[in-house]
């Protein structure tokens, strides 16, 4: 950063915090904070779970104002699938005296040039949904994580299809006694598409199904190229698959949409279970079309990452927080199915 911008950094921030004598960022409160900054930046604006989460950010936001009477200003900025486009947003962020800067990295094994900049300007970093490996979290203390318990969302798909097998003698199609399917997988490298496939698989057959892969595509968490390549698999497969593992909500919803354009009738649909229960998940699972999803909790997690930007900001106090190694707060998944549903529909409802 230039020297001038760094001097309009200290400018903001000294008029924000009166009495600190050590500099820009998040430093010591003798006065009461009347308002904060939070600068947010997310991978991709059009993700359909980060922007329901950062819905609900922004939803916490307004509900902590009205609580705590500290005005909460928050920028949020869409790297558009770029790593350097969001290191620049990061610097122009601290560049504009935000307190915590939230970040959504483009590519989880790059974070060095924001850790740095944090480090430099003394301003927190909260990382969150695309994990960096352990040792980058390390690199300086003022670095945490809001996510989830990554391979429990793959054991609770799991066992949703494997409950379906067990239950359901329509789902053995061919009748053979084996579970015939296909993965649809987030982006390579993910920590969520690594683990899930992984833990979806095996937890099917520790839970005594006797599985066979017939193929896997990588569709980027993405519905359209999901639909894509299930039209190709079903090309190729047609009735033999029994069962589509999607890595998320979004995917599972892609080969929804390439079973009704190839017009094939929903009894003869194989399983088709996702992960997210994003608001459209959520309803495909209420009428039939996927047989489960596993809650992504984007409330919590807006939650606690809304809490710990506003305990950073302020000065106060991370004891309230529920952290691992006070460094990550990771939420936990749960099951969705037909009977549990409508509670879920009325938790994402609830929210503005
Ligand atoms: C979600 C996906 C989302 C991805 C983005 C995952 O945790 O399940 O729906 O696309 O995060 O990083």
């Amino acid at each position: 950063m230039k020297l001038g911008k760094r001097l309009i950094v200290c400018v903001i921030s000294l008029g924000l915090i009166v009495g600190s004598l050590s500099g820009c960022g998040n430093d010591v409160q003798e006065e009461e904070v009347k308002s904060i900054k939070i600068g947010v930046t997310v991978y991709d604006q059009y993700d359909t779970f980060v922007s329901q989460l950062i819905d609900r950010f922004n939803v916490y936001a307004s509900e902590k104002e009205a609580e705590t009477g500290v005005a909460i200003n928050i920028e949020v900025y869409n790297a558009a699938d770029s790593q350097p486009t969001q290191n620049s947003q990061v610097e122009t962020m601290m560049g504009d005296g935000c307190n915590v800067v939230c970040v959504n990295l483009v590519d989880r094994t790059e974070p060095k040039t924001i850790i740095d900049m944090a480090e430099k300007n003394n301003v927190p970093v909260i990382f969150f949904n695309r994990e960096l490996v352990a040792e980058d979290l390390e690199r300086w203390e003022q670095l945490y994580y809001v996510g989830a318990k990554a391979f429990e969302s793959g054991i609770m798909e799991g066992e949703i299809a494997a409950d379906v097998f067990k239950n359901d003698s329509a789902a053995d199609k061919n009748g053979d006694g084996i579970f015939q399917y296909i993965v649809l997988e987030g982006e390579a490298g993910h920590q969520d598409a690594i683990v899930r496939t992984e833990y979806s698989v095996s937890t099917i057959i520790e839970r005594g199904v006797e599985v066979e892969k017939l193929n896997y595509a990588i569709a980027n968490w993405n519905r359209a190229q999901a639909q894509t390549k299930m039209t190709q698999m079903l090309g190729e497969y047609g009735n033999k698959i029994e069962l589509v593992l999607a890595n998320n909500d979004d995917m599972a919803l892609g080969a929804i949409d390439a079973l009704k354009a190839a017009e094939i009738a929903p009894e003869r649909w194989p399983v088709v279970v996702g992960i997210d229960g994003t608001n459209v998940g959520l309803e495909a699972v209420k009428n039939g079309e996927m047989a489960g999803t596993v809650y992504n909790d984007k409330e919590g997690q807006a939650k606690a990452m809304l809490d710990l930007a506003y305990e950073l900001s302020t000065g106060g106090s991370l004891a309230g927080l529920d952290m691992e190694d006070g460094k990550y707060i990771r939420l936990p998944y749960a099951k969705v199915g037909v009977e549990d549903v409508e509670e879920y529909i009325e938790k994402s409802e609830m929210m503005p």
